[in-house]
């Protein structure tokens, strides 16, 4: 569904991605794990048009889209959940529900309802500003958000970072429950436990580059590569 080839990026005069090959499945998880620093969000990022691509190609869906514009990526089928969640604090949950579906590519199959029902606890808080939201709270809307432009992949980055066991217990559930669905889901992840749960494939990157690739029982038996490219 989603294919890098020899993808290389970076900011200003510093090259990140050195030549990432990588193949996402339709309708699999794919976790990209590495250590600090190593170019995962810069991937991320490169994928979805906010860096762009200075070598190499990007096809989804069997078209190359290296070269299009962020929002044009987006209409293609992307959703993305940044690191810093990015919903709108001075407005409600409503609200910002209300704006992704104003940004789906065409009649989305997940209106507010949908979108609420998956995640019963935003509707307590619909009518609750966005920065009044916990850690948790927020993940959950910004990857409701996302599901609302009715996307054909999900493209998430440490959604379980800085949350506390019994949240990240719910995110697992959910993305669980998106997979069910059939969902392709790129996840980037620090927590290994929650991605060897949730994955299909699992690729590791060392300095711009993916050094390993494996399915989870592969990764969980291969101590070596543990302590080698996630220092676990
Ligand atoms: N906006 C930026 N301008 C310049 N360099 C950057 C920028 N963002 C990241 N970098 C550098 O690019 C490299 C890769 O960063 P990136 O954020 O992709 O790593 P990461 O694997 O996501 O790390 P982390 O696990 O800490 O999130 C790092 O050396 C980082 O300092
Ligand atoms: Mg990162």
């Amino acid at each position: 569904m989603l294919n890098l080839t020899s993808l290389e990026s970076g900011y200003g005069e510093t090259r990140v991605l050195h030549g990432v090959n990588l193949n996402i499945r339709k309708g699999s998880v794919h976790a990209l794990l590495g250590r600090n620093g190593v170019g995962k969000s810069t991937m991320l990022k490169t994928i979805i048009g906010q860096l762009p691509v200075r070598h190499g190609r990007i096809t989804f869906q069997n078209k190359d889209i290296s070269a299009l514009p962020s929002y044009a990526i987006a209409r293609q089928g992307m959703a993305y959940v940044p690191e810093t969640r990015d919903i709108f604090g001075a407005l409600t949950v409503r609200e910002n529900l209300q704006l992704a579906s104003r940004l789906a590519a065409s009649e989305t199959s997940w209106s507010i309802e949908d979108t609420l029902a998956f995640f019963p606890n935003l509707a307590k808080r619909l009518n609750n500003g966005g920065h009044q939201l916990s850690g948790g709270e927020q993940q959950m809307l910004a990857i409701g958000r996302a599901l609302m432009t009715d996307p054909s992949i999900l493209i998430l980055d440490e959604p379980t970072e800085g949350l506390a066991p019994i949240i990240i217990q719910q995110i697992f559930e959910k993305l669980s429950a998106l997979k069910a669905r059939g969902m392709t889901i790129l996840l980037v992840e620090q927590n290994l436990h929650f991605a060897l749960g949730l994955a299909d494939d699992i690729s590791l990157m060392s300095r711009g580059e993916i050094v390993w690739q494996g399915a989870p029982d592969d990764l969980a038996n291969d101590a070596a590569a543990q302590s080698r490219w996630l220092g676990v």
